[in-house]
């Protein structure tokens, strides 16, 4: 089957000072299309870091990445930022919706970037609103939200540009348990419908990770699997 990410011996340190952190030590990785992934390891194993590798906002030291058959590697920056507009979203622990702006805006922003026409952007915002549960919320300031709202309105935005890949860094790591269950549950609904075919999911909870086709642990800087 096709790969979605084919990540091998990935190396990325961090120097602070006189001191070098090697954080990643010769990842080997790989994602089938269509896999939902839940990536594991203690705080500090670097799973954020690997997946800001995945996502191409930062570059390894050593090693090759290929996304979606795509080496990124031999990416440009302003290729690379095309290319994860189209092909990846991104959801994190924090939401990041711009306040000044209504939930659909929010939505049609990576859209509007993508050079989409705002006609087009704002019926596709609507519709992922939609499903996402959030039809009576379109008008809302992200702060008249409560968090599960704004995460489901992040995961709508992650989806708006229909990327092959979602990426997410502890979706649910802001939420309580009930609320976090029913922006997993928004994640199972979008992968059902065709949305976010490929998931890439890091958490510390081993409920999400039972979600999941497949369990990946980060240790001392290789990953290690498990079924
Ligand atoms: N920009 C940076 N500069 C220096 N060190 C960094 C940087 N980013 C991450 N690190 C260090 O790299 C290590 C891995 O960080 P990372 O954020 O990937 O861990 P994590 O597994 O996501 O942890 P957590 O579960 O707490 O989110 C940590 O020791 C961190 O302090
Ligand atoms: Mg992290």
């Amino acid at each position: 089957m096709e790969s979605a990410v084919k990540a091998c011996g990935i190396v990325k340190s961090y120097r602070m000072g006189s001191n070098s952190i090697d954080v990643l030590r010769g990842v080997d990785f790989e994602m089938r299309s269509g896999e939902w992934i839940a990536l594991l390891g203690s705080s500090g194993s670097g799973k954020t870091t690997l997946l800001n590798i995945v996502a191409g906002l930062e570059r390894p030291d050593a090693g090759t990445l290929h996304v979606d058959g795509v080496d990124t590697g031999r990416r440009s920056k302003p290729e690379l930022n095309r290319f994860r507009r189209r092909h990846i979203g991104i959801v994190f622990q924090a939401y990041y919706l711009v306040p000044e702006l209504d939930t659909t805006e929010n939505v049609m922003l990576p859209a509007l970037v993508d050079g989409k026409g705002r006609r087009e952007a704002r019926s596709r915002a609507e519709e992922l609103l939609c499903m996402v549960g959030l039809k009576e919320r379109m008008r809302h300031r992200p702060l008249d939200l409560s968090g599960g709202e704004q995460q489901r309105a992040a995961i709508a935005r992650a989806l708006v540009n229909s990327p092959s890949m979602l990426l997410a860094d502890e979706p649910t790591g802001n939420l309580d348990s009930r609320t976090g269950e029913q922006v997993l549950q928004t994640i199972s609904l979008m992968r059902k419908d065709g949305l976010a075919k490929t998931i890439l999911m890091v958490t510390h909870n081993s409920d999400v990770a039972a979600l999941a086709d497949r369990t990946v642990h980060l240790k001392d800087g290789v990953v290690q699997e498990s079924a």
